[in-house]
């Protein structure tokens, strides 16, 4: 039998991941499947039950979306740095009878930015918007890129603080509300992790922050010109860009680390990309 690998989330009707790992398996030629499974809800203890289930009957590994990275982390027996510092897990492997948790939506959002839309982050002012679980993850992998600075702004700024304080103390990381933006000026880098588009609404960002000759990135997917996108093209910003890259490459990492060879994204990406307008 094929080797065993599963995304679980809630709902996972959507999901791309059979499909991305199919089209790596494909060009990799690794004798594997790929399914999604519909994680339960209720009760508590039901998807660490379900996570089992599947190892038991041979999984090797999984990708976890919401809402269970929390779980799949804290059931965890072994977790990696980048895992740790996020407190989440995005990508599980099972081995030896032991499950080990990695994140790699970090590394995945970096990726996208600095190799496929090659946009280094180095020296640059850096925006990220929000301070959910994937700004959690986002933050020390942008840190590592040495932006000159970076900014992370949050409507609940005792949220975005406390978040900031856990992951690193001072240097070029500043947490503060989105009122504190209009005096600091143009960044060159604008991230909207909130999860605003996802109701296609608008984060209360003032367009000063754009800058027309930086890049603007969204990270839901698919949802062709939010409001955030709209924003950014409207004040003239060169690149926009949504999250399909990251997805793409989080997945590539989570395949690199599980079969020990790692596809090329570009094709896929391209495969997936909705045009934005
Ligand atoms: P996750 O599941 O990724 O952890 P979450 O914890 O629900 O997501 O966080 C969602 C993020 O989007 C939060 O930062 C939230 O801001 P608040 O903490 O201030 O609520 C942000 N968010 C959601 N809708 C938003 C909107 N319309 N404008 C600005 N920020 C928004």
């Amino acid at each position: 039998m094929s080797d065993q690998y599963a995304v679980i989330g809630s709902p996972i009707g959507h999901t791309k991941s059979p499909l991305i790992h199919g089209l790596f398996a494909q060009e990799t030629r690794q004798d594997m499947s790929y399914t999604a499974i519909e994680g339960p809800l209720e009760p508590q203890d039901a998807f660490a039950a379900t996570v089992r289930a599947f190892i038991a009957a041979g999984g090797k590994g999984m990708n976890v979306t919401a809402p269970f990275k929390l779980k799949a982390f804290a059931m965890a027996d072994e977790r990696s740095e980048r895992a740790e510092l996020a407190g989440a897990a995005n990508a599980l492997s099972f081995k030896d009878g032991r499950i080990i948790a990695e994140n790699f939506d970090g590394v995945g959002l970096l990726r996208d930015i600095e190799v496929n839309l090659n946009l280094p982050m180095s020296g640059k002012r850096v925006l990220i918007l929000g301070a959910g679980g994937a700004v959690h993850g986002a933050l020390l992998p942008f840190l590592a890129a040495r932006p000159a600075e970076l900014v992370v702004v949050n409507r609940d700024v005792a949220k975005v603080k406390a978040l900031a304080a856990q992951v690193v103390a001072g240097g070029a990381l500043l947490a503060c509300g989105y009122g504190d933006l209009e005096a600091m000026g143009q960044f060159d880098l604008v991230v909207n992790a909130t999860s605003a588009s996802l109701t296609g609404d608008l984060p209360p960002v003032p367009p000063g922050v754009f800058s027309p000759a930086g890049a603007a990135y969204e990270l839901a997917y698919g949802k062709r010109l939010t409001p955030f996108l709209r924003l950014a093209r409207n004040a003239g910003v060169r690149t926009i860009a949504d999250g399909v890259g990251m997805l793409v490459e989080q997945a590539a990492e989570a395949f690199a680390w599980w079969r020990g060879v790692r596809p090329e994204t570009r094709p896929v990406i391209d495969r997936l990309t909705v045009p934005l307008d």
